[in-house]
């Protein structure tokens, strides 16, 4: 029986999903992230913007690790995502997809990077084989529907990101809970089927509120994964530096110190997955 379990001998062995057929650890990919919603394992998630990171996310046991554009405001100090470029979300997930093995890999499409089918096929190939990623995530309702059967239709994997759209703050006027009143909630399960329609394997749901998470997982075959959606979706994700202390001053309602009574960021990130999967986070003091 062959036991891989070191990245860089896969890298000089052939074939290497079929070495994988013996291994102890198997890398997460679509197929693995909706037998973990089948059989109601939660998906830990964490973002990820370089290789040591991405390592500690490994041997914590992250299931998902995503290069997000959430990287403007906590690596580059932005106040918002929108100055990210595609030459940053490349360069960040090409040093990410050297530090993993077992984690899926998704990057960001950035601000304006998939206005059109073209453009976003485009910067999407560049994401997967300049970067590594295995999917890719873009932020849309119903007037992405387009791009994701497009993408879909090349065979790329998708994640739909709804609720809370950063990169529309300029024209929300703000970071605020989404999904509030009836009208927009329909809204949004409408807007999340048409994801699933149209292609897109998992759909991210940020900050709305926790029933609303819980009705559209249960409405969506494919995972959802959610940031301040309530414990009642599929996965939950948080920014790597928030859960670890390592953002100062005030932090959104719904992450959640990790490092308190840890040893080290690796202890952190162990807690944070545990707790993820023995669903005591989120609490009710970080639901909307
Ligand atoms: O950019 C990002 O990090 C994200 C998460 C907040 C989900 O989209």
């Amino acid at each position: 029986m062959i036991v891989v379990t070191d990245s860089a001998i896969l890298r000089r062995v052939m074939y290497t999903h079929l070495q994988l057929r013996d291994a102890e650890r198997q890398p997460v990919n679509v197929a693995t992230l909706r037998q973990m919603k089948a059989r109601g394992e939660k998906i830990a998630s964490l973002t990820c913007y370089d290789a040591s990171f991405a390592v500690l996310l490994d041997e914590g046991g992250v299931d998902v690790a995503l290069v997000g554009d959430s990287l403007g405001m906590v690596i580059q100090g932005h106040d918002t995502t929108v100055p990210v470029t595609m030459e940053d979300i490349v360069y960040h997930s090409r040093l990410v997809s050297r530090g993993l093995y077992r984690p899926f890999l998704i990057a960001d499409m950035p601000f304006m990077s998939y206005a059109s089918k073209e453009q976003a096929l485009a910067n999407a190939v560049r994401l997967m084989q300049e970067g590594g990623a295995r999917m890719v995530k873009l932020e849309g309702g119903a007037g992405q529907v387009e791009i994701v059967e497009f993408l879909a239709g090349h065979d790329i994997a998708v994640c739909a990101h709804l609720g809370l759209k950063p990169q529309s703050v300029h024209k929300i006027g703000g970071f605020k809970v989404q999904g509030r009143d009836e009208k927009a909630a329909r809204q949004m399960i409408a807007d999340a089927r048409a994801l699933q329609d149209a292609g897109a394997d998992v759909v991210l749901l940020e900050c709305i509120p926790a029933e609303l998470g819980a009705e559209i997982t249960a409405a969506l075959e494919v995972p959802v994964i959610g940031i301040g959606a309530g414990p009642g979706v599929d996965g939950q994700i948080l920014v790597v530096y928030d859960i670890l202390d390592i953002t100062t001053g005030r932090k959104p309602r719904f992450t959640r110190n990790f490092m308190e009574g840890s040893s080290g960021p690796l202890e952190g990130i162990k807690r944070y997955v545990t707790a993820v999967k023995d669903r005591s986070y989120p609490a009710p003091e970080h639901c909307f």
